[in-house]
């Protein structure tokens, strides 16, 4: 139907003659002779429909409305100089048109404009509903091909790296990433019940019983969990496991493979390799395992100074087995007021959402004279303020916010207030030219945290990781002890404060991997029932292994400057976890149901 796509012509086919389809970007009419912008998947490019060209063919042009479906036939001319458009790619060109049939005529109103010209924000509930119309908009196309070329980038280097791409089932049983499954009832065998996969962990573990030794996959998963922008509940990860390598292994690996994407999507060359940082000091120094780490603003931990002085607030929090932090903010005597840090503050009110009862401070004054509101000035001697203004390092103008109490709080609290106040003093570079990619490592995760509603130990990541060897040490009869306090072999790549990956060694070892699923709480019934295939496996030969799952929507995301991983998902469910244009969720009949056997429980009033 087409000889060429128009967003590849250029002055080197003037003159040839071409046969075009797309849809009609806009028309104009400018004295006499009519201007098509006609558009399909590779750009834009003006058609001319002049009127010596016959009166049918000028009377189907005028009567064009946009996003008509049209096929062209015309000449490759070039622009007068004086309409020569540089912005677009092919703005040195036009096409005298000599046929014009209309494929498919618009017989709808159109809820929003499509043109490139056209560049006004829309609702997203508006996009959502008429994704295919949207989909037609520059940004979607961009980013839809940006991924697609991502994808491409990883499989190039995944395979010549000599991984192979294999399937895993999307029906399946529960796996333990730690978010709600979606269930699918089995029709065949009654009364039971599929799960859609939260990620392919197990079966690419099997893979590697199975001899596969490298993996990947463009992994399509399930999470039923409360939506963010940077969560959706099917998304997909760019999926990998590998035998036979340690873990500087797989991180070098997978920063090529990340340095290769990005070559590609941006043109950029990053250093290699990306900074290591351990857990406990990235806890420590951010408060969060997903630090962004292109402002400084580290938190301080300054219990120990604080801890005999006779402000209770901060001496109870450290006797009690908290601590107390600040974070230094330079120049803040400038920048933010007292008001935005008492209560009803904006500051304050970040501090306030997570979880902190008050927010203390200290301002430095010239000769390191401080100020503050409340007793902290009263109960400091000179030697604790000195000490105290070191530890923070903070100068004469600087603004110290302190965070007190139980740690996990304190560290919330000041990592929040830390990232607000980026965004809100700047400090974070929004322009293209500056853009600054901040990856990091975080490694050497616990294996384990404190579930407290369940009072019982959970997984960090899942519970095959390995731990660390040195930690558990060789007595096997001693690890049931040493699990808990154990580091694992895991690790997560962090960008400018997004989880973008992660993964770990895994267990290879039945025994270990039987002691773990104890350790968080399962019966040895339970283990088997719910992990036995895989521990009858171990048992057959499994290589040392280990792997890691990148969000690929949101690499995308931040490769694409979005900053929702809807905007790189073709079709993807609202907050509510609804799509708009087919209506999914929906109802389905009785009958369905019966066949099913199940029976819905809900009524309105739920
Ligand atoms: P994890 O649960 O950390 O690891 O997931 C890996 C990466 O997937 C992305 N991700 C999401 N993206 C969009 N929406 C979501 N709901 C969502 N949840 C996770 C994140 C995350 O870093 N099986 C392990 C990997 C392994 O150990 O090899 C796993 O799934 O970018």
């Amino acid at each position: 139907m087409r000889s060429k796509y128009c967003g590849n012509l250029g002055i080197k086919h003037i003159d040839s003659e071409v046969q075009l389809c797309g849809w009609v970007d806009r028309c104009r009419d400018h004295g006499g002779v009519i201007f098509i912008d006609l558009r399909d998947s590779s750009g834009t490019i003006q058609i001319t429909v002049d009127p010596e060209q016959g009166s049918a063919l000028f009377k189907t042009a005028e009567s064009l409305k946009n996003e008509t479906v049209i096929q062209i036939v015309g000449t490759v001319r070039s622009r007068p100089a004086e309409s020569i458009n540089n912005k677009l790619k092919t703005g040195e060109i036009e096409i005298s048109a000599k046929c014009l049939k209309i494929l498919n005529p618009i017989l709808s109103n159109l809820p929003f404009t499509i043109s490139i010209h056209d560049e006004e924000p829309l609702k997203e509930e508006l996009r959502l509903k008429y994704r295919y119309l949207d989909l037609r908009r520059e940004r979607m196309s961009k980013n839809l091909k940006l991924r697609h070329k991502t994808i491409q980038t990883a499989r190039n280097f995944l395979e010549n790296e000599g991984f192979i791409e294999v399937e895993t089932p999307i029906l399946t049983r529960s796996t333990p990433e730690g978010a709600r499954d979606f269930l699918v009832p089995s029709r065949v065998c009654e009364g039971e019940w599929f799960a859609l996969p939260q990620s392919p962990q197990i079966f690419k573990q099997l893979l590697m019983v199975g001899g596969i030794e490298r993996y990947y996959q463009i992994a399509r998963c399930f999470r039923d969990e409360d939506l963010r922008s940077d969560r959706q509940p099917e998304f997909t990860q760019l999926d990998m496991e590998m035998s036979f390598m340690n873990q500087e292994e797989i991180l070098d690996l997978n920063e090529r493979l990340i340095a290769s994407i990005w070559k590609t999507a941006k043109g950029i060359d990053l250093q290699l390799p990306f900074p290591r940082i351990s857990w406990e000091e990235c806890m420590n120094s951010y408060g969060t395992d997903r630090p962004d780490t292109r402002y400084g603003m580290k938190l301080q931990n300054v219990s120990s100074i604080i801890k005999e002085i006779g402000f209770k607030v901060f001496s109870n929090a450290v006797k009690s087995g908290g601590s107390v932090k600040c974070i230094t903010i330079k120049g803040g005597n400038q920048t933010i007021s007292n008001v935005r840090i008492k209560p009803g503050g904006d500051v304050f009110n970040e501090a306030a959402k997570a979880g902190a009862k008050g927010l203390a401070f200290i301002r430095v004054r010239d000769n390191n004279e401080i100020d503050t509101i409340g007793a902290i000035k009263d109960n400091l001697n000179n030697s604790q303020k000195i000490e105290l203004l070191q530890k923070a390092k903070a100068n004469p103008g600087d603004l110290i916010l302190f965070g007190a109490g139980e740690t996990e709080i304190v560290n919330k609290t000041l990592d929040r207030i830390r990232q607000y106040l980026a965004k809100e003093l700047g400090l974070i570079p929004l322009d293209k030219e500056s853009e600054v990619w901040n990856f990091l490592w975080v490694i050497d995760f616990p294996m384990f945290e404190f579930n407290k509603e369940e009072n019982r130990l959970e997984a960090i990541h899942h519970p095959f990781c390995a731990p660390n060897e040195s930690d558990l040490g060789a007595n096997t009869k001693s690890w049931g002890d040493k699990l808990p306090k154990s580091r694992a072999q895991a690790y997560d790549l962090v960008l400018n404060g997004l989880e973008l990956g992660g993964g770990s060694l895994r267990i290879h070892n039945p025994n270990l991997q039987k002691e773990v699923l104890k350790t968080i709480g399962l019966s040895e019934n339970e283990s088997s029932e719910q992990f036995g295939f895989l521990i009858e496996a171990l048992k057959m030969g499994a290589p040392p292994h280990g792997g890691l799952a990148f969000g690929l929507d949101r690499i995308i995301m931040l490769l694409s400057g979005e900053d929702s991983i809807r905007d790189t998902i073709a079709f993807p469910k609202t907050q509510q976890a609804r799509c708009l244009m087919a209506q999914a969720p929906n109802n389905v009949s009785d009958k369905q149901l019966k066949e099913l056997h199940i029976a819905s429980t809900w009524t309105n009033d739920e």
